[in-house]
């Protein structure tokens, strides 16, 4: 394997393994240490069959479900097609981890680009662990105690927003309208220990405890650093090519500057990391 940095903070592009083989032991140990490290990782030339996909998320740990609102290949349902064409305009637009209203959110998604526009339709990863280390001490401290409410219907209100109320009516059953977490602001990886920021655009309400001007304020101190491309990288798709990354300590938004073109990826998605602690255990709950 070759490994390549793509920023001086995060990412690396890796060539020299044909992922469709499958992983030895030490490939997927190796990659599990390198993910931790540099959070995304980029391969090319992939061209990946279901099977070979779900085998490779399975090396990180247990797969998700089927997603509710996205079509599956047959067979495969926990592959989700995400596509997009001139009857389905782009719908990750926002920096957003997935699903952080969760107490346990996803781990770790594995993304393959199948039909990529001419041009546009990048995805946008931004470093959370760098933006922590962009902040002073003097707010770090600040940040240190404090939680933030994340609340999966604020995280899907882009469907009403699109006018994709039956999407939303189908998605937000109670027992999911109802799947809301605080989480503290500044978290640790369970793996490395490395400190990362942990609100975003998309499911995140309020820091708790402060006034509602105070907490927007916070929430756009973290937000401006976010919007700084030093702290990002940027994925120019070709068809095969798998991104995969932590999904704990990373952003991501999709740019959909590709509409009204055709552009179709697959995603897996691994619930939990098999390796280490779970995001939130509960004697960590209890104290943080
Ligand atoms: C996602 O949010 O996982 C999809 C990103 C993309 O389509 O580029």
């Amino acid at each position: 394997m070759r490994v390549t940095p793509i920023t001086a903070s995060f990412g690396v592009e890796i060539d020299g393994i044909d992922l469709g083989k499958g992983l030895s032991a030490d490939q997927a140990a190796d990659l599990y240490e390198i993910m931790m490290d540099r959070a995304v990782l980029l391969f090319r030339d992939q061209p990946l069959t279901s099977e070979a996909h779900l085998a490779l998320g399975e090396a990180f740990g247990p797969l998700a479900p089927k997603h509710p609102l996205y079509p599956t290949p047959d067979g495969f349902e926990n592959i989700m097609i995400i596509r997009n064409d001139a009857k389905n305009p782009p719908e990750s637009e926002k920096w957003h981890t997935d699903i952080s209203c969760d107490a346990n959110p996803p781990f770790v998604s594995l993304l393959l680009s199948k039909i990529i526009p001419d041009a546009g339709g990048d995805t946008l990863f931004c470093d959370m662990r760098a933006v922590h280390d962009a902040l002073s001490e003097p707010v770090r401290a600040l940040l240190a105690g404090l939680m933030a409410e994340h609340r999966m219907d604020k995280g899907f209100d882009y469907l009403r927003e699109m006018g994709h109320h039956d999407r939303a009516d189908m998605l937000m059953t109670d027992a999911i309208r109802n799947r809301n977490t605080d989480h503290p602001v500044i978290k640790h990886h369970p793996s490395s220990g490395r400190p990362f920021i942990y609100v975003n655009q998309a499911f995140t309400t309020r820091i708790l405890g402060l006034t509602k001007s105070e907490s927007t304020a916070l929430l756009n101190v973290i937000y401006d650093l976010i919007h700084q491309p030093r702290h990002q990288l940027r994925i120019r798709w070709k068809p095969d090519m798998l991104a995969v990354w932590d999904n704990w300590s990373t952003q991501h938004m999709a740019t959909g500057d590709h509409f009204p073109k055709e552009r179709e990826m697959r995603r897996v998605t691994v619930i939990a990391d098999k390796r280490s602690r779970p995001f939130t255990e509960p004697a960590m709950a209890a104290a943080e």
